[in-house]
């Protein structure tokens, strides 16, 4: 068993640079199954990235990981439609192959995704989407069977953005020959990305200021090398992390106009920001004051990811604060590790209401998912004293290596096998 070891309550100082989106990385790794030879820059070193390209090489075509670039190089055909069940479970993401295997192969088999941890997440609002492009869908004992006779170019209203679905719509309508127009799509700049991604490979997808993508599908895509954004969730975990333990700190390769309103919670707070280009900076007060209400919504509001971090800053700040929780229904597996803590934190249903204190105490905590893994890190950096975090695989799913990024802030942070 991994664990992290943390030796808490020393001010933070230091500047680490970001890494680059998971949540770019890994559909953009699905969109270059339809083109030529695609390098992808700022690729994260994480376990979703390894399965992605376990996916893809089953599929046929030739990936490697080398630091953080990938090389895919698509085959003239794919030589399955499939992927496996286990694979399948290894990523919850491996749902957004589907629209690129089926843009391939004009038939697809993969088994149901399932819920996870955080939630259900259900893919109705994909299938349906599909439907209405001219896919026929069986679902039968947990495998999705589908096959296009002809697809056809249509109008999709999504009745929520989302990001999933959205990003499905784009990689079977990308090369598809047809016109797509997607309503109350998902605006998330690793949308934009994906969208940028394969428009650099020659493809024809606009977004308008309402939210809006249409999809001009052309006859083929061909190859291209791309750059993906950092990841904004990684640099508001580090945010958050300088501004509960004190301190100061720059993080590289940031891009504040991603995360403007978690960046406005943070000011009103009390930290101080400067905001350049690439990267930001970050000056902490002497006590954070409450967050208020932070209720998660799409893009551009707060981000779900981003609750379980900012609700551990807000066990310490000065005031009471609530978080109303929208997108995913379990999402407060965090707050039973944080009471470990001594935090004083209450949840009814998607509500959770925090009472901040000054201190909290050093315990052995055990995270439960992926961003509830990362404020429970940030929670322990601050606590005077030993804290451990297992459950390290769940953290190690959306960060390329916590503490070498904490550690470069000046955190005594290091990574155990037990
Ligand atoms: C979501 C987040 C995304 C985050 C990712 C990983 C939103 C809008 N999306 O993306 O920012 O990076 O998790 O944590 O914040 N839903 C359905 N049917 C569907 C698809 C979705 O009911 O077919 C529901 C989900 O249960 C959820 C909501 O819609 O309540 C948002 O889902 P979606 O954006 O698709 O989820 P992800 O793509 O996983």
């Amino acid at each position: 068993m991994k664990v992290l070891e943390i030796n808490g309550g020393k001010r933070l100082y230091g500047e680490t640079t970001v890494q680059g989106a998971k949540n770019s990385a890994l559909p953009c790794l699905a969109a270059s199954l339809l083109g030529k030879r695609c390098v992808i820059h700022n690729c994260p070193n994480l376990t979703d990235t390894y399965a992605c390209i376990k996916i893809i090489k089953m599929l046929g075509a030739k990936a490697e990981l080398t630091g953080n670039t990938a090389i895919i190089e698509s085959a003239e055909e794919l030589k399955s439609y499939k992927i496996d069940d286990a694979l399948m479970k290894e990523m919850r993401s491996s749902i957004i192959f589907l629209g690129a295997i089926l843009s391939r192969c004009k038939q697809a088999e993969i088994s149901y995704p399932g819920g996870c941890c955080i939630g259900a997440r259900p893919i109705d609002m994909h299938l349906d989407a599909f439907r209405q492009m001219g896919v026929e869908i069986e679902e039968s004992c947990g495998r999705i069977v589908c096959n296009i006779p002809k697809l056809k170019s249509c109008r999709i209203r999504l009745p929520f953005p989302s990001v999933g679905a959205t990003e499905n719509i784009m990689l079977l309508g990308a090369a598809s020959n047809c016109e797509i127009t997607i309503e109350n799509a998902a605006k998330e700049p690793e949308i934009i990305d994906l969208l940028s991604f394969i428009n650099s490979m020659g493809g024809n997808i606009n977004m308008d200021d309402c939210g809006n993508i249409y999809i001009k599908g052309v006859e083929e895509l061909g190859g291209t090398e791309y750059r993906i954004i950092p990841d904004r969730i990684a640099t508001l975990t580090y945010l958050c992390g300088i501004a509960m333990c004190g301190g100061y700190g720059r993080l590289n390769s940031a891009r504040y106009e991603h995360i403007k309103i978690p960046i406005e919670i943070l000011e009103d707070m009390g930290c101080a920001l400067e905001k350049g280009e690439s990267y930001i900076e970050i000056k902490a007060p002497g006590r954070l004051k409450s967050p208020g209400l932070i209720s998660t919504r799409p893009y551009p509001m707060f981000p779900t990811d981003a609750q379980a971090v900012f609700m551990a800053m807000a066990t310490r700040s000065k005031g009471r604060s609530c978080f109303i929780e929208n997108i995913f229904e379990n999402r407060f597996r965090h707050i039973d590790e944080l009471k470990k803590m001594r935090a004083l934190v209450s949840a009814r249903g998607n509500l959770a209401y925090v009472k901040g204190r000054r201190k909290l105490k050093n315990a052995d905590m055990e995270a439960k998912d992926l961003r509830g893994g990362a404020a429970l890190t940030v929670a322990a950096l601050s606590a005077k004293g030993l804290s451990t975090v297992s459950g390290v695989e769940y953290i190690d799913r959306g960060y390329e290596n916590i503490e070498r990024s904490f550690g470069d802030l000046g955190a005594e942070i290091i990574r155990r096998e037990m």
